[in-house]
């Protein structure tokens, strides 16, 4: 229970990775807050979170429009008294096309407000409210911005590229206030029916051929992730900032 008495504020957590990283993070005894676009999603889990027995609180907001997510962080203070631990994990492809041609400006928007902008709007918003006590700011990358995914498209490379640099720079910024700032870049990893529905659809051939680029000859699951993102959230990490875990099976080494 290393987290015990810790307030971790996990955005677009209603399902998938976000969800997991919920749960690690709660089973640490941190007091959860759940983010995310639906309401009615953001209310289940935080059900199912609270029949497991863990302090859950939810908070449905659009993280990148900037005045919906300065009143979230708000009533998380409000209602829980402080914000110690902030995972910007909110995003993905966003359903949008992935080969240059097709992307209209509407889906490069999407992805970059999202992913990047969503990113730097909650930190800006959270920091405020750390920087009189320390605190851990884990942002949620992905191979697509280490390497050149053939899964993903540029849009979300260059999201998830900017969110690598923006780690560095904030954590220069933060460090004297003793927040940390760190990145997990995650390779692929089946979270959801979408994703399970696109691999099913590839044929065997192709399947091999994303596996074969793998060292460790498998696709992540989600609790692989969401230990790296405990990890980066409990005082395990302390001396660590502006670093990025790649957690990829070896797909990518930094
Ligand atoms: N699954 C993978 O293979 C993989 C790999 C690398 C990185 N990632 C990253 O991990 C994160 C989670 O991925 P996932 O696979 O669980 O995705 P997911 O689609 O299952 O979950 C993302 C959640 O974010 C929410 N969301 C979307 N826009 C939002 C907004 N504007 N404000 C608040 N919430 C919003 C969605 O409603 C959804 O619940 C994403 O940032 C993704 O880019 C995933």
């Amino acid at each position: 229970m290393e987290l015990q008495g810790k307030v971790a504020v996990i955005t677009g957590a209603a399902r998938g990775l976000g969800l997991a990283m919920a749960k690690n993070l709660a089973n640490k005894g941190a007091t959860i807050v759940i983010n995310d676009l639906d309401k009615g999603l953001v209310q289940e889990a935080v059900s199912s979170l609270r029949q497991e027995g863990f302090e859950t609180f939810g908070f449905s907001a659009n993280v990148a429009i900037k005045n919906e997510v300065i009143s979230m962080m708000d009533k998380i203070v409000e209602t829980c008294g402080k914000i110690d631990i902030l995972v910007n994990n909110a995003g993905g492809e966003l359903r949008t096309p992935k080969r240059l041609e097709e992307i209209e400006e509407q889906d490069w928007d999407l992805v970059l407000n999202v992913n990047l902008k969503g990113t730097f709007l909650c930190s800006q918003a959270a920091v405020s409210k750390m920087k009189h006590q320390g605190g851990k700011i884990i942002n949620i990358s992905s191979i697509g911005g280490r390497t050149a995914s053939i899964v993903t498209g540029v849009a979300y490379a260059a999201a998830k590229g900017g969110i690598v640099a923006f780690t560095r720079r904030l954590a220069k910024e933060v460090g004297p206030y003793n927040i940390n700032v760190n990145a997990v870049a995650p390779g692929l990893v089946i979270s959801g029916e979408r994703l399970q529905e696109t691999w099913n659809k590839m044929s065997e051939e192709e399947q091999n051929s994303v596996l074969d680029d793998i060292p460790l000859r498998r696709l992540g699951q989600i609790e692989e992730i969401a230990r790296a993102v405990g990890f980066l959230a409990s005082n395990e990490s302390n001396y660590m900032t502006g670093a990025v875990l790649d957690v990829n099976g070896g797909r990518f080494m930094g």
